[in-house]
C-alpha cells in the first residue's frame, strides 16, 4: 500500500468538516428525537457536491476519487450519521451503480439529477425474508416482452420515502437461481408502487427507512441495469463499494465520539485534576485513538485499491468489519469517559453509540463480511 493524501484531499476533508459543524450540528439532536429527515441539509450537500462525489463531471458529478469520499464521509458522520447514510447510499449504491453498469440513456436520465442531489435514490435488496441470504429474493420481475411486471415487498430501505428513483433487485427466473435475478430502475411515480411504514429505529433515527410495496408495477425493459440475469452480480458489485462508504461512516462515528471524549476529559475535573491526567482515562484515549487510526488506514486502503481499479472486495469487507467494531468500542468508551453526562442527549455520545450499531448490520452484517473475507482467503 502506497498512497498519500494530496492538497485536494485535505481541502475536501476541510469543506466537509466545515459543512458538518455549521449546517448539520445545529438541530442534530432534535432531528434524532423527532425522526426528522435532514431534507434541507441533504439539498445543501448536493449543491456542495457531496451526493455524487465520484461521478464523472460530464454528468454533473465531482469527478473525485474514493479516498476523497472516505474523508468526506468521515467528517459528515462525526456529526450526523443519519445524513451520511443517505450520502453513502446515493454515492456508492445508486450513482456508482448507474455510472458503472447503466446504459447511456439511463445515465442521461438519472445520473445528473442524482449527482447534484436534486433527487436522491434508494437501493432495494433486503426483503422480509431475505436479508443476508440475498439470493433468495421473493420479489418477482416477470418478463412481459417490452416490460417487467414487478411484485413484492422490500424492507429497511434507506431513503425509502425521500427517493425519486429506486434500484430494485428482483427474481425473473427462479430456475436460474441468482443468474435469474435482475436490477431495475423504478420511478417513484410508477403505478402500483407504495411507500410503506417508516421504521422507528434505535439509531440513525433521522434517516428515512421504510418498507416498500410493488404491486403489478410495469417497468420498461430499458430500465434494466446490465444484461438479463445480471442483477445479483450488480448488487454484489455495488455493495463492495458501498461497504467502503459504511466503513467510513463507522470511522466517522468513532472519531466524532473520540473528539468529544478527549475534549471532555480535558475540561472535567475529578479528584483535584482534569480527567485526562488520570492514567485510567489516558489508556482509554490511547486505545481509542489507535483503533481509529487503524480503521482509517483500512478504509483508505480499500478506497485506494478501488481507485486503482484493483480487486478490493476483501479489503472493503475488512474495512467495514473492523471499523464497525471500532465504532461500537469507541462510542461505548466515549460514553464511559463522560460518565453520567454521556448518558444524556446533550452530550451527543449516547446518540453516536446508538448510531454505531447499525454499521455492524447494514450493507452486510459483520458475519457476512467474515464470509466474504474468508472465501477470498480460501479460494
Ligand atoms: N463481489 C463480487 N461478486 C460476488 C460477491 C462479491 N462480494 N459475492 C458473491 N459474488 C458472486 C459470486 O462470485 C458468484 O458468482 P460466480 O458464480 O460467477 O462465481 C455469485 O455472486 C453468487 O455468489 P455465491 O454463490 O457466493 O452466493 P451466496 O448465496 O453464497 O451469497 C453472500 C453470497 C456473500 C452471502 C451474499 O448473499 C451477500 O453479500 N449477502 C449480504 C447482502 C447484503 O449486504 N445486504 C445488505 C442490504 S443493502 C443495504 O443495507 C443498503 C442500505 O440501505 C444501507
Amino acid at each position: 500500500m502506497n498512497f498519500t493524501l494530496t492538497e485536494e484531499h485535505l481541502a475536501v476533508q476541510e469543506a466537509a468538516r466545515e459543512f458538518a459543524q455549521k449546517e448539520l450540528l445545529p438541530g442534530v439532536i432534535e432531528r434524532d428525537e423527532k425522526q426528522q429527515f435532514p431534507k434541507e441539509q441533504i439539498k445543501q450537500m448536493g449543491e456542495l457536491g457531496f451526493m455524487g462525489m465520484m461521478v464523472d463531471p460530464k454528468y454533473g458529478g465531482g469527478g473525485m476519487d474514493t479516498k476523497s469520499y472516505v474523508l468526506a464521509m468521515e467528517e459528515i458522520s462525526k456529526i450526523d450519521a443519519s445524513a451520511s447514510v443517505c450520502m453513502s447510499v446515493n454515492n456508492s449504491l445508486v450513482c456508482w451503480g448507474i455510472e458503472q453498469y447503466g446504459t447511456e440513456a439511463q445515465k442521461e436520465k438519472y445520473l445528473g439529477h442524482l449527482a447534484t442531489g436534486e433527487i436522491i435514490g434508494a437501493f432495494c435488496l433486503s426483503e422480509p425474508e431475505a436479508g443476508s441470504d440475498a439470493t433468495s429474493q421473493k420479489t418477482t420481475a416477470i418478463d412481459k416482452g417490452d416490460h417487467y411486471l414487478l411484485n413484492g415487498t422490500k424492507n429497511w430501505i434507506t431513503n425509502g420515502d425521500s427517493s425519486s428513483v429506486y434500484i430494485v433487485i428482483a427474481q425473473t427466473d427462479p430456475e436460474k437461481g441468482y443468474k435469474g435475478i435482475n436490477a431495475l430502475l423504478v420511478d417513484r411515480e410508477s403505478e402500483g408502487f407504495v411507500v410503506g411504514k417508516k421504521e422507528n429505529k434505535m439509531g440513525i433515527r433521522a434517516s428515512d427507512t421504510h418498507s416498500l410495496m410493488f404491486t403489478d408495477v410495469k417497468v420498461p425493459k430499458d430500465n434494466r441495469i446490465g444484461e438479463d440475469g445480471f442483477g445479483f452480480k450488480f448488487a454484489m458489485s455495488v455493495l463492495n463499494g458501498g461497504r467502503i462508504g459504511i466503513a467510513a461512516q463507522a470511522l466517522g462515528i468513532a472519531s466524532g465520539a473520540f473528539e468529544l471524549a478527549l475534549q471532555y476529559a480535558q475540561e472535567r475535573k475529578a479528584f483535584g485534576e482534569e480527567l485526562v491526567q488520570h492514567q485510567g482515562i489516558q489508556f482509554k484515549l490511547a486505545d481509542m485513538a489507535t483503533q481509529i487510526e487503524a480503521a482509517r488506514l483500512l478504509c483508505l486502503q480499500a478506497a485506494d485499491l478501488k481507485d486503482q481499479s484493483l480487486p478490493y472486495s476483501k479489503q472493503s469487507a475488512m474495512a467495514k468489519l473492523f471499523a464497525s467494531q471500532v465504532a461500537m468500542d469507541v462510542t461505548t468508551e466515549a460514553v464511559q469517559v463522560h460518565g453520567g453526562y454521556g448518558y444524556v442527549k446533550e452530550y451527543h455520545v449516547e446518540r453516536l453509540m446508538r448510531d454505531a450499531k447499525i454499521t455492524q448490520i447494514y450493507e452486510g452484517t459483520s458475519e457476512i463480511q467474515r464470509i466474504v473475507i474468508s472465501r477470498e482467503l480460501i479460494q
